[in-house]
Protein backbone atom coordinates (compact mmCIF):
# COMPACT_ATOMS: atom_id res chain seq x y z
CA UNK A 1 0.00 0.00 0.00
CA UNK A 2 1.15 3.39 -0.65
CA UNK A 3 1.47 5.24 2.49
CA UNK A 4 3.26 9.00 1.50
CA UNK A 5 2.79 11.62 -1.25
CA UNK A 6 5.39 10.62 -3.89
CA UNK A 7 7.54 13.44 -4.87
CA UNK A 8 8.59 12.90 -8.19
CA UNK A 9 11.75 11.58 -9.11
CA UNK A 10 12.72 13.95 -11.72
CA UNK A 11 13.65 17.34 -11.55
CA UNK A 12 11.24 20.50 -13.15
CA UNK A 13 13.34 22.09 -15.33
CA UNK A 14 12.32 25.57 -16.01
CA UNK A 15 13.73 26.16 -19.26
CA UNK A 16 11.31 24.73 -21.90
CA UNK A 17 14.21 25.35 -24.47
CA UNK A 18 16.71 22.64 -22.35
CA UNK A 19 13.00 20.70 -21.59
CA UNK A 20 12.56 20.09 -25.12
CA UNK A 21 15.88 19.50 -26.10
CA UNK A 22 16.59 16.68 -23.84
CA UNK A 23 12.89 15.12 -24.80
CA UNK A 24 14.04 15.02 -28.34
CA UNK A 25 13.42 12.44 -30.54
CA UNK A 26 11.61 9.81 -28.12
CA UNK A 27 8.83 7.53 -28.02
CA UNK A 28 8.27 5.97 -24.59
CA UNK A 29 7.69 2.41 -25.03
CA UNK A 30 7.57 -0.64 -22.16
CA UNK A 31 9.18 1.77 -19.90
CA UNK A 32 11.64 3.30 -21.80
CA UNK A 33 12.44 6.59 -24.01
CA UNK A 34 14.06 5.13 -27.17
CA UNK A 35 13.92 6.47 -30.79
CA UNK A 36 11.58 5.41 -33.37
CA UNK A 37 12.42 2.08 -34.99
CA UNK A 38 13.40 4.14 -38.23
CA UNK A 39 15.57 6.49 -36.68
CA UNK A 40 13.44 9.55 -38.40
CA UNK A 41 12.30 12.76 -36.76
CA UNK A 42 10.45 15.83 -37.52
CA UNK A 43 10.78 19.03 -36.16
CA UNK A 44 8.62 21.00 -33.52
CA UNK A 45 8.43 24.57 -33.85
CA UNK A 46 7.97 27.40 -31.86
CA UNK A 47 4.69 29.56 -33.38
CA UNK A 48 5.46 32.51 -31.32
CA UNK A 49 9.26 32.89 -32.97
CA UNK A 50 9.35 30.47 -35.83
CA UNK A 51 12.25 28.72 -34.43
CA UNK A 52 12.87 24.70 -34.19
CA UNK A 53 12.60 23.87 -30.81
CA UNK A 54 13.20 19.89 -30.67
CA UNK A 55 12.56 16.77 -32.21
CA UNK A 56 10.08 14.38 -32.26
CA UNK A 57 10.37 10.50 -32.93
CA UNK A 58 7.99 9.76 -36.22
CA UNK A 59 6.56 6.98 -35.55
CA UNK A 60 5.15 4.12 -37.96
CA UNK A 61 3.85 0.58 -38.01
CA UNK A 62 6.93 -0.76 -36.16
CA UNK A 63 6.58 1.88 -33.50
CA UNK A 64 3.03 0.71 -32.90
CA UNK A 65 3.95 -3.29 -33.02
CA UNK A 66 6.53 -2.25 -30.19
CA UNK A 67 4.24 -0.52 -28.06
CA UNK A 68 1.31 -3.10 -28.23
CA UNK A 69 3.56 -5.78 -27.37
CA UNK A 70 4.55 -3.80 -24.63
CA UNK A 71 1.26 -2.87 -23.58
CA UNK A 72 -0.03 -6.29 -23.94
CA UNK A 73 2.32 -7.63 -21.42
CA UNK A 74 1.73 -5.58 -18.63
CA UNK A 75 -1.78 -5.16 -18.65
CA UNK A 76 -2.73 -8.71 -17.59
CA UNK A 77 -0.81 -8.14 -14.31
CA UNK A 78 -2.41 -4.48 -14.06
CA UNK A 79 -5.61 -5.72 -14.47
CA UNK A 80 -5.11 -8.40 -11.61
CA UNK A 81 -4.49 -6.06 -8.86
CA UNK A 82 -7.34 -4.60 -6.89
CA UNK A 83 -8.87 -1.72 -8.05
CA UNK A 84 -7.96 0.53 -5.10
CA UNK A 85 -4.64 -0.16 -5.51
CA UNK A 86 -4.46 0.96 -9.71
CA UNK A 87 -6.66 4.18 -8.58
CA UNK A 88 -3.31 4.80 -5.68
CA UNK A 89 -0.85 4.45 -8.42
CA UNK A 90 -2.70 6.63 -10.39
CA UNK A 91 -3.49 9.59 -8.08
CA UNK A 92 -0.02 9.01 -7.01
CA UNK A 93 0.61 10.14 -10.83
CA UNK A 94 -1.41 13.15 -10.56
CA UNK A 95 -0.03 14.91 -6.97
CA UNK A 96 3.89 13.90 -9.14
CA UNK A 97 2.35 15.93 -11.77
CA UNK A 98 1.66 18.85 -9.43
CA UNK A 99 5.33 19.17 -8.88
CA UNK A 100 5.85 19.78 -12.66
CA UNK A 101 2.78 22.34 -13.19
CA UNK A 102 5.19 25.28 -13.97
CA UNK A 103 7.47 23.37 -16.69
CA UNK A 104 4.92 21.45 -18.34
CA UNK A 105 3.29 24.93 -18.67
CA UNK A 106 5.89 26.49 -20.03
CA UNK A 107 6.91 23.54 -22.24
CA UNK A 108 3.03 23.68 -24.11
CA UNK A 109 3.48 27.05 -24.35
CA UNK A 110 6.85 26.55 -26.34
CA UNK A 111 5.23 24.45 -28.75
CA UNK A 112 2.04 25.33 -28.91
CA UNK A 113 1.95 29.35 -28.85
CA UNK A 114 -0.66 29.46 -26.04
CA UNK A 115 0.01 32.37 -23.58
CA UNK A 116 1.47 30.81 -20.62
CA UNK A 117 -0.62 32.82 -17.34
CA UNK A 118 -3.84 32.67 -18.85
CA UNK A 119 -3.49 29.12 -20.80
CA UNK A 120 -0.98 26.93 -20.42
CA UNK A 121 -0.75 26.84 -16.39
CA UNK A 122 -4.60 26.33 -15.88
CA UNK A 123 -4.36 23.12 -18.29
CA UNK A 124 -1.01 21.61 -16.35
CA UNK A 125 -2.86 22.09 -13.31
CA UNK A 126 -6.20 20.46 -14.45
CA UNK A 127 -3.90 17.85 -15.92
CA UNK A 128 -2.89 17.02 -12.17
CA UNK A 129 -6.15 17.12 -10.88
CA UNK A 130 -7.61 14.90 -13.72
CA UNK A 131 -4.88 12.10 -12.17
CA UNK A 132 -5.97 12.43 -8.93
CA UNK A 133 -9.98 12.30 -9.67
CA UNK A 134 -10.03 9.41 -11.32
CA UNK A 135 -7.85 7.47 -8.76
CA UNK A 136 -10.36 8.18 -6.21
CA UNK A 137 -13.21 6.65 -8.15
CA UNK A 138 -11.42 3.36 -8.56
CA UNK A 139 -13.64 2.04 -5.97
CA UNK A 140 -16.82 3.15 -8.10
CA UNK A 141 -16.22 0.22 -10.47
CA UNK A 142 -18.96 -1.80 -9.73
CA UNK A 143 -21.41 -4.09 -10.87
CA UNK A 144 -24.82 -4.82 -10.20
CA UNK A 145 -27.04 -7.74 -9.53
CA UNK A 146 -29.56 -8.77 -11.18
CA UNK A 147 -33.21 -10.02 -9.67
CA UNK A 148 -33.19 -12.76 -12.54
CA UNK A 149 -34.68 -15.64 -10.09
CA UNK A 150 -34.54 -16.41 -6.48
CA UNK A 151 -31.94 -19.64 -7.54
CA UNK A 152 -30.05 -18.30 -9.97
CA UNK A 153 -27.34 -15.40 -8.90
CA UNK A 154 -26.91 -12.92 -11.85
CA UNK A 155 -24.32 -10.15 -11.23
CA UNK A 156 -22.71 -8.15 -13.81
CA UNK A 157 -18.74 -7.02 -13.22
CA UNK A 158 -16.74 -4.28 -15.25
CA UNK A 159 -13.91 -5.23 -16.86
CA UNK A 160 -11.13 -4.12 -18.90
CA UNK A 161 -11.32 -3.59 -22.69
CA UNK A 162 -7.51 -4.23 -22.48
CA UNK A 163 -5.28 -1.97 -25.09
CA UNK A 164 -6.58 1.37 -25.20
CA UNK A 165 -5.63 3.59 -27.96
CA UNK A 166 -5.58 7.51 -27.08
CA UNK A 167 -5.42 10.04 -29.94
CA UNK A 168 -4.69 13.17 -29.51
CA UNK A 169 -4.99 16.97 -31.01
CA UNK A 170 -3.37 20.00 -30.25
CA UNK A 171 -5.35 22.32 -28.87
CA UNK A 172 -5.36 21.37 -25.26
CA UNK A 173 -3.04 18.27 -25.27
CA UNK A 174 -2.25 17.94 -21.73
CA UNK A 175 -6.35 18.31 -20.24
CA UNK A 176 -7.60 16.22 -23.10
CA UNK A 177 -4.66 13.17 -22.95
CA UNK A 178 -5.96 12.86 -18.57
CA UNK A 179 -9.11 12.51 -19.24
CA UNK A 180 -8.27 9.62 -21.63
CA UNK A 181 -5.59 8.22 -19.85
CA UNK A 182 -6.58 8.23 -16.37
CA UNK A 183 -10.14 6.83 -16.56
CA UNK A 184 -8.59 4.39 -18.92
CA UNK A 185 -5.88 3.05 -16.81
CA UNK A 186 -7.75 3.31 -13.68
CA UNK A 187 -10.38 0.49 -14.96
CA UNK A 188 -7.50 -1.56 -15.53
CA UNK A 189 -6.52 -1.28 -19.24
CA UNK A 190 -3.47 -0.32 -20.82
CA UNK A 191 -2.71 3.03 -22.97
CA UNK A 192 -1.15 3.58 -26.00
CA UNK A 193 -0.94 7.12 -26.67
CA UNK A 194 -0.60 9.16 -29.84
CA UNK A 195 0.44 12.82 -29.54
CA UNK A 196 -0.47 15.34 -32.08
CA UNK A 197 2.29 16.37 -34.69
CA UNK A 198 2.52 19.80 -33.28
CA UNK A 199 2.47 19.40 -29.51
CA UNK A 200 4.60 16.04 -29.12
CA UNK A 201 6.87 17.37 -26.47
CA UNK A 202 4.84 18.04 -23.06
CA UNK A 203 3.16 14.98 -23.59
CA UNK A 204 6.14 12.95 -23.45
CA UNK A 205 7.09 14.68 -20.79
CA UNK A 206 4.29 13.73 -18.85
CA UNK A 207 4.43 10.30 -19.71
CA UNK A 208 7.93 10.24 -18.69
CA UNK A 209 6.97 11.74 -15.44
CA UNK A 210 4.21 9.15 -14.79
CA UNK A 211 6.33 6.52 -15.80
CA UNK A 212 8.49 6.50 -13.12
CA UNK A 213 5.26 4.94 -11.00
CA UNK A 214 3.52 3.22 -13.53
CA UNK A 215 4.50 -0.16 -14.47
CA UNK A 216 6.67 -0.38 -17.68
CA UNK A 217 4.46 -1.01 -20.40
CA UNK A 218 1.04 0.19 -19.11
CA UNK A 219 1.34 3.23 -20.49
CA UNK A 220 3.46 4.02 -23.97
CA UNK A 221 3.46 7.08 -26.08
CA UNK A 222 4.31 7.62 -29.64
CA UNK A 223 4.49 10.93 -31.63
CA UNK A 224 4.17 10.72 -35.17
CA UNK A 225 1.75 12.09 -38.00
CA UNK A 226 -2.08 10.83 -38.65
CA UNK A 227 -1.71 8.59 -41.41
CA UNK A 228 2.06 7.34 -40.92
CA UNK A 229 1.44 6.68 -36.77
CA UNK A 230 -2.23 7.03 -35.63
CA UNK A 231 -4.00 4.93 -38.35
CA UNK A 232 -1.52 1.61 -37.79
CA UNK A 233 -2.49 2.24 -33.96
CA UNK A 234 -6.35 2.51 -34.58
CA UNK A 235 -6.21 -0.77 -37.24
CA UNK A 236 -4.05 -2.65 -34.88
CA UNK A 237 -5.94 -5.88 -34.42
CA UNK A 238 -4.93 -6.11 -30.29
CA UNK A 239 -6.12 -2.28 -29.64
CA UNK A 240 -9.30 -3.09 -28.47
CA UNK A 241 -11.08 0.59 -27.94
CA UNK A 242 -9.96 3.98 -29.69
CA UNK A 243 -10.76 7.40 -27.80
CA UNK A 244 -10.05 9.94 -30.31
CA UNK A 245 -10.16 14.20 -30.19
CA UNK A 246 -9.47 16.00 -33.33
CA UNK A 247 -11.74 17.30 -36.59
CA UNK A 248 -14.81 15.21 -38.08
CA UNK A 249 -13.23 14.46 -40.67
CA UNK A 250 -10.32 12.49 -39.26
CA UNK A 251 -12.67 10.99 -36.54
CA UNK A 252 -15.00 9.53 -39.47
CA UNK A 253 -11.86 7.56 -40.36
CA UNK A 254 -11.07 6.31 -37.37
CA UNK A 255 -14.57 5.21 -36.96
CA UNK A 256 -14.30 3.52 -40.41
CA UNK A 257 -11.62 1.78 -39.11
CA UNK A 258 -12.81 0.87 -35.89
CA UNK A 259 -16.34 -0.36 -37.66
CA UNK A 260 -14.43 -2.93 -39.25
CA UNK A 261 -12.67 -4.42 -36.26
CA UNK A 262 -15.75 -3.89 -34.58
CA UNK A 263 -14.43 -1.85 -31.59
CA UNK A 264 -15.90 0.66 -28.99
CA UNK A 265 -14.78 4.23 -30.09
CA UNK A 266 -14.81 7.63 -28.27
CA UNK A 267 -15.25 10.40 -30.83
CA UNK A 268 -14.93 14.24 -29.35
CA UNK A 269 -15.45 16.13 -32.01
CA UNK A 270 -16.20 19.78 -33.38
CA UNK A 271 -18.63 22.15 -32.45
CA UNK A 272 -20.43 25.48 -33.68
CA UNK A 273 -21.35 26.20 -30.63
CA UNK A 274 -24.34 28.95 -30.13
CA UNK A 275 -24.72 31.58 -27.12
CA UNK A 276 -28.37 33.07 -27.10
CA UNK A 277 -28.33 36.50 -25.32
CA UNK A 278 -31.81 37.86 -24.70
CA UNK A 279 -32.64 41.36 -23.83
CA UNK A 280 -33.14 41.00 -20.21
CA UNK A 281 -29.75 39.07 -20.09
CA UNK A 282 -26.93 41.15 -17.75
CA UNK A 283 -24.57 42.52 -20.25
CA UNK A 284 -21.73 42.88 -18.59
CA UNK A 285 -21.94 38.83 -17.60
CA UNK A 286 -22.58 37.62 -20.64
CA UNK A 287 -19.93 39.70 -22.49
CA UNK A 288 -17.28 37.84 -20.42
CA UNK A 289 -19.23 34.41 -20.55
CA UNK A 290 -18.52 35.14 -24.58
CA UNK A 291 -14.91 35.73 -23.99
CA UNK A 292 -14.55 32.84 -21.91
CA UNK A 293 -16.93 30.89 -24.53
CA UNK A 294 -15.13 31.98 -27.10
CA UNK A 295 -11.64 31.02 -25.54
CA UNK A 296 -10.19 34.09 -26.58
CA UNK A 297 -7.59 33.63 -24.66
CA UNK A 298 -6.95 29.96 -26.92
CA UNK A 299 -7.01 31.99 -29.97
CA UNK A 300 -10.65 30.69 -30.45
CA UNK A 301 -8.95 27.29 -31.13
CA UNK A 302 -11.67 25.12 -29.14
CA UNK A 303 -14.09 22.22 -30.18
CA UNK A 304 -16.53 24.32 -27.79
CA UNK A 305 -15.73 27.94 -29.07
CA UNK A 306 -19.08 29.81 -28.76
CA UNK A 307 -18.54 30.91 -32.22
CA UNK A 308 -22.14 31.66 -33.01
CA UNK A 309 -23.55 34.29 -30.43
CA UNK A 310 -27.05 35.25 -31.01
CA UNK A 311 -28.09 38.66 -29.53
CA UNK A 312 -31.37 40.26 -29.44
CA UNK A 313 -31.73 43.05 -31.93
CA UNK A 314 -32.24 45.43 -29.16
CA UNK A 315 -28.89 44.71 -27.41
CA UNK A 316 -27.00 44.12 -30.44
CA UNK A 317 -24.91 47.43 -30.70
CA UNK A 318 -23.99 47.52 -26.74
CA UNK A 319 -22.96 43.84 -26.86
CA UNK A 320 -20.90 44.31 -29.68
CA UNK A 321 -19.23 47.43 -28.03
CA UNK A 322 -18.46 46.08 -24.83
CA UNK A 323 -17.67 42.56 -26.07
CA UNK A 324 -14.94 44.81 -28.82
CA UNK A 325 -13.20 47.43 -25.84
CA UNK A 326 -12.78 43.90 -23.79
CA UNK A 327 -11.06 42.16 -26.53
CA UNK A 328 -9.29 45.35 -27.10
CA UNK A 329 -7.85 45.52 -24.22
CA UNK A 330 -6.48 41.76 -24.06
CA UNK A 331 -2.81 41.48 -24.76
CA UNK A 332 -1.15 40.17 -27.54
CA UNK A 333 2.51 39.06 -27.31
CA UNK A 334 5.18 36.55 -26.17
CA UNK A 335 3.05 33.56 -25.27
CA UNK A 336 5.53 32.93 -22.02
CA UNK A 337 5.45 36.46 -21.10
CA UNK A 338 3.62 36.90 -17.99
CA UNK A 339 1.51 39.76 -19.10
CA UNK A 340 0.14 38.09 -22.55
CA UNK A 341 -3.55 37.07 -22.42
CA UNK A 342 -3.70 36.02 -26.20
CA UNK A 343 -0.63 33.98 -27.97
CA UNK A 344 -0.15 32.72 -31.28
CA UNK A 345 -2.17 29.90 -33.35
CA UNK A 346 -0.27 26.95 -33.41
CA UNK A 347 1.19 26.23 -37.28
CA UNK A 348 1.50 28.00 -40.37
CA UNK A 349 -1.38 25.20 -41.54
CA UNK A 350 -4.13 26.67 -38.75
CA UNK A 351 -2.89 30.50 -39.53
CA UNK A 352 -3.83 30.23 -43.44
CA UNK A 353 -7.11 28.40 -42.34
CA UNK A 354 -8.39 31.15 -40.06
CA UNK A 355 -6.78 34.10 -42.56
CA UNK A 356 -8.96 32.18 -45.12
CA UNK A 357 -12.14 32.35 -42.51
CA UNK A 358 -11.75 36.36 -42.59
CA UNK A 359 -11.62 36.81 -45.73
CA UNK A 360 -14.79 34.70 -46.60
CA UNK A 361 -16.68 36.73 -43.97
CA UNK A 362 -15.93 40.28 -45.34
CA UNK A 363 -16.52 38.48 -48.78
CA UNK A 364 -20.16 37.29 -47.60
CA UNK A 365 -20.44 40.92 -46.50
CA UNK A 366 -20.01 40.67 -42.86
CA UNK A 367 -18.71 44.22 -41.50
CA UNK A 368 -14.94 42.59 -39.39
CA UNK A 369 -14.59 44.28 -35.98
CA UNK A 370 -10.69 43.47 -35.73
CA UNK A 371 -9.42 43.90 -31.91
CA UNK A 372 -6.69 44.13 -30.23
CA UNK A 373 -3.12 44.85 -31.51
CA UNK A 374 -0.42 43.30 -32.89
CA UNK A 375 3.12 42.75 -31.00
CA UNK A 376 5.44 45.02 -32.49
CA UNK A 377 8.55 42.94 -30.82
CA UNK A 378 10.87 42.41 -34.30
CA UNK A 379 11.62 38.64 -32.42
CA UNK A 380 8.07 38.18 -32.52
CA UNK A 381 7.63 39.01 -36.35
CA UNK A 382 7.56 35.59 -37.50
CA UNK A 383 4.96 34.08 -34.88
CA UNK A 384 1.49 33.42 -36.23
CA UNK A 385 -0.44 36.16 -34.26
CA UNK A 386 -4.41 36.52 -35.82
CA UNK A 387 -6.09 39.52 -34.38
CA UNK A 388 -9.46 38.34 -32.61
CA UNK A 389 -12.27 39.42 -35.18
CA UNK A 390 -15.63 39.79 -34.47
CA UNK A 391 -18.11 39.49 -37.24
CA UNK A 392 -21.66 41.31 -37.73
CA UNK A 393 -24.12 41.37 -40.19
CA UNK A 394 -23.56 37.69 -41.27
CA UNK A 395 -26.46 34.88 -41.04
CA UNK A 396 -26.45 31.93 -39.39
CA UNK A 397 -26.53 30.45 -43.52
CA UNK A 398 -22.75 32.09 -43.80
CA UNK A 399 -19.99 29.88 -44.39
CA UNK A 400 -18.70 31.81 -41.39
CA UNK A 401 -21.54 30.31 -38.73
CA UNK A 402 -21.93 26.78 -40.55
CA UNK A 403 -18.07 25.97 -41.00
CA UNK A 404 -15.87 25.35 -37.50
CA UNK A 405 -12.85 28.11 -37.91
CA UNK A 406 -10.87 26.83 -35.05
CA UNK A 407 -9.60 30.53 -34.43
CA UNK A 408 -10.25 34.08 -32.67
CA UNK A 409 -12.98 34.63 -35.09
CA UNK A 410 -16.64 34.95 -33.93
CA UNK A 411 -20.47 35.54 -35.56
CA UNK A 412 -22.85 37.84 -33.35
CA UNK A 413 -26.06 36.95 -35.06
CA UNK A 414 -28.86 38.94 -34.56
CA UNK A 415 -32.61 38.03 -34.00
CA UNK A 416 -35.94 39.47 -33.22
CA UNK A 417 -37.75 36.82 -31.26
CA UNK A 418 -36.50 33.89 -28.81
CA UNK A 419 -38.36 30.95 -31.24
CA UNK A 420 -35.95 32.33 -34.00
CA UNK A 421 -33.19 32.18 -31.92
CA UNK A 422 -33.53 28.47 -30.56
CA UNK A 423 -34.34 27.16 -34.31
CA UNK A 424 -31.14 29.02 -35.38
CA UNK A 425 -28.91 28.22 -32.62
CA UNK A 426 -30.16 24.37 -33.17
CA UNK A 427 -29.88 24.70 -37.25
CA UNK A 428 -26.27 23.24 -37.33
CA UNK A 429 -24.71 20.02 -37.94
CA UNK A 430 -22.75 20.20 -34.70
CA UNK A 431 -24.06 19.68 -31.19
CA UNK A 432 -21.00 20.32 -28.60
CA UNK A 433 -22.12 23.16 -25.99
CA UNK A 434 -25.03 26.23 -25.84
CA UNK A 435 -25.66 28.49 -23.26
CA UNK A 436 -27.97 31.03 -22.82
CA UNK A 437 -28.05 34.17 -20.95
CA UNK A 438 -31.49 35.59 -19.22
CA UNK A 439 -33.12 36.14 -16.18
CA UNK A 440 -36.37 34.99 -17.06
CA UNK A 441 -36.53 31.66 -15.55
CA UNK A 442 -39.24 29.97 -17.86
CA UNK A 443 -37.28 30.71 -21.34
CA UNK A 444 -33.85 30.10 -19.60
CA UNK A 445 -35.56 26.21 -18.14
CA UNK A 446 -37.13 25.99 -21.83
CA UNK A 447 -33.98 26.73 -23.67
CA UNK A 448 -32.29 23.31 -21.28
CA UNK A 449 -34.72 21.34 -23.11
CA UNK A 450 -34.88 22.41 -26.31
CA UNK A 451 -31.31 23.30 -26.91
CA UNK A 452 -29.26 20.39 -29.17
CA UNK A 453 -25.79 19.74 -27.29
CA UNK A 454 -24.31 17.76 -25.34
CA UNK A 455 -23.94 20.43 -22.28
CA UNK A 456 -25.98 23.21 -21.96
CA UNK A 457 -25.07 26.12 -19.64
CA UNK A 458 -27.47 28.78 -18.22
CA UNK A 459 -25.14 32.25 -17.45
CA UNK A 460 -22.22 30.90 -17.07
CA UNK A 461 -19.69 29.49 -20.15
CA UNK A 462 -17.70 27.08 -17.97
CA UNK A 463 -14.75 24.87 -19.45
CA UNK A 464 -14.69 21.28 -19.15
CA UNK A 465 -14.59 19.92 -15.30
CA UNK A 466 -12.60 16.62 -14.70
CA UNK A 467 -16.38 15.78 -12.82
CA UNK A 468 -18.86 16.71 -15.36
CA UNK A 469 -19.68 14.71 -18.49
CA UNK A 470 -18.69 16.11 -21.72
CA UNK A 471 -19.45 15.10 -25.17
CA UNK A 472 -21.44 16.03 -28.31
CA UNK A 473 -24.40 15.09 -29.98
CA UNK A 474 -25.07 15.43 -33.92
CA UNK A 475 -21.54 15.22 -35.77
CA UNK A 476 -20.29 16.92 -32.63
CA UNK A 477 -18.95 13.03 -31.49
CA UNK A 478 -19.90 9.67 -30.30
CA UNK A 479 -19.62 8.73 -26.20
CA UNK A 480 -18.61 10.88 -23.38
CA UNK A 481 -15.47 12.24 -21.67
CA UNK A 482 -14.53 13.42 -17.63
CA UNK A 483 -16.73 12.20 -14.59
CA UNK A 484 -17.22 8.74 -13.52
CA UNK A 485 -19.86 7.74 -16.14
CA UNK A 486 -16.98 8.30 -18.91
CA UNK A 487 -14.96 5.77 -17.36
CA UNK A 488 -17.88 2.69 -16.82
CA UNK A 489 -19.39 3.86 -20.22
CA UNK A 490 -16.35 4.05 -22.39
CA UNK A 491 -13.43 2.00 -21.02
CA UNK A 492 -14.58 -0.95 -19.46
CA UNK A 493 -17.06 -4.17 -20.74
CA UNK A 494 -19.95 -5.65 -18.65
CA UNK A 495 -19.87 -9.12 -18.49
CA UNK A 496 -22.81 -10.76 -16.86
CA UNK A 497 -22.35 -13.78 -14.65
CA UNK A 498 -25.36 -16.13 -13.72
CA UNK A 499 -25.13 -18.68 -11.17
CA UNK A 500 -27.81 -21.68 -10.87
CA UNK A 501 -27.77 -22.19 -7.32
CA UNK A 502 -30.87 -25.27 -7.93
P1 LIG B 1 -6.97 16.03 -36.94
O1 LIG B 1 -8.31 15.56 -36.51
O2 LIG B 1 -6.50 15.62 -38.28
O3 LIG B 1 -5.87 15.57 -35.85
C1 LIG B 1 -6.17 15.15 -34.53
C2 LIG B 1 -5.31 13.95 -34.18
O4 LIG B 1 -5.65 12.87 -35.07
C3 LIG B 1 -3.81 14.17 -34.34
O5 LIG B 1 -3.13 13.45 -33.33
C4 LIG B 1 -3.54 13.54 -35.70
O6 LIG B 1 -2.21 13.12 -35.86
C5 LIG B 1 -4.48 12.37 -35.68
N1 LIG B 1 -4.81 11.83 -37.00
C6 LIG B 1 -4.87 12.51 -38.18
N2 LIG B 1 -5.20 11.67 -39.19
C7 LIG B 1 -5.35 10.44 -38.64
C8 LIG B 1 -5.69 9.16 -39.16
N3 LIG B 1 -5.92 8.97 -40.46
N4 LIG B 1 -5.78 8.13 -38.31
C9 LIG B 1 -5.55 8.30 -36.99
N5 LIG B 1 -5.21 9.47 -36.45
C10 LIG B 1 -5.11 10.54 -37.25
O7 LIG B 1 -6.96 17.62 -36.77
P2 LIG B 1 -5.87 18.67 -37.31
O8 LIG B 1 -5.39 18.25 -38.66
O9 LIG B 1 -4.87 18.90 -36.24
O10 LIG B 1 -6.75 19.99 -37.43
C11 LIG B 1 -7.69 20.16 -38.49
C12 LIG B 1 -8.95 20.78 -37.97
O11 LIG B 1 -9.59 19.92 -37.06
C13 LIG B 1 -8.77 22.07 -37.18
O12 LIG B 1 -8.69 23.17 -38.00
C14 LIG B 1 -9.99 22.08 -36.31
O13 LIG B 1 -11.08 22.63 -37.02
C15 LIG B 1 -10.27 20.62 -36.04
N6 LIG B 1 -9.78 20.20 -34.72
C16 LIG B 1 -10.68 19.98 -33.73
C17 LIG B 1 -10.26 19.63 -32.47
C18 LIG B 1 -11.21 19.42 -31.35
O14 LIG B 1 -10.87 19.62 -30.20
N7 LIG B 1 -12.41 18.97 -31.60
C19 LIG B 1 -8.83 19.50 -32.14
C20 LIG B 1 -7.96 19.69 -33.27
C21 LIG B 1 -8.45 20.04 -34.49
MG1 LIG C 1 -5.44 16.55 -39.91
Amino acid sequence: MTTATPASPLTPTLDPHALARTLSGKHLIGGALVPAASGRTFDVVNPARGDVVGQAAFGEAADVEAAVAAAAKAQKEWARRPARERGRLVADCGRALQAHVEELARLITLETGKALRTESRVEAGVLSDSFVFYGGLAPELKGETVPFSPTVMTITQREPIGIVGAIIPWNVPLLLMALKIAPALVAGNAVIVKSAEEAPLAVLRVCQIINQILPPGLFNMLSGFGPDCGAPLVAHPKVGKITFTGSVETGRIVYRTAAEKLIPVTLELGGKSPMIVLADADLDKAVAGAITGMRFTRQGQSCTAASRIFVHRSIHDDFVARLKAKVDAMVMGDPLDEKTDIGTIVSPQQFEKVQGYIAAGKAEGGTAHTCSALPTAEALSPGLFVQPVIFTGLTNDSRLAREEIFGPVTCVIVFDDYEEAITQANDTEYGLAATIWTNDLKKALDATQRLEAGLVQVNQNLVVQPNISYGGVKTSGLGKEASLEAMLEHFTHKKTIMINMA
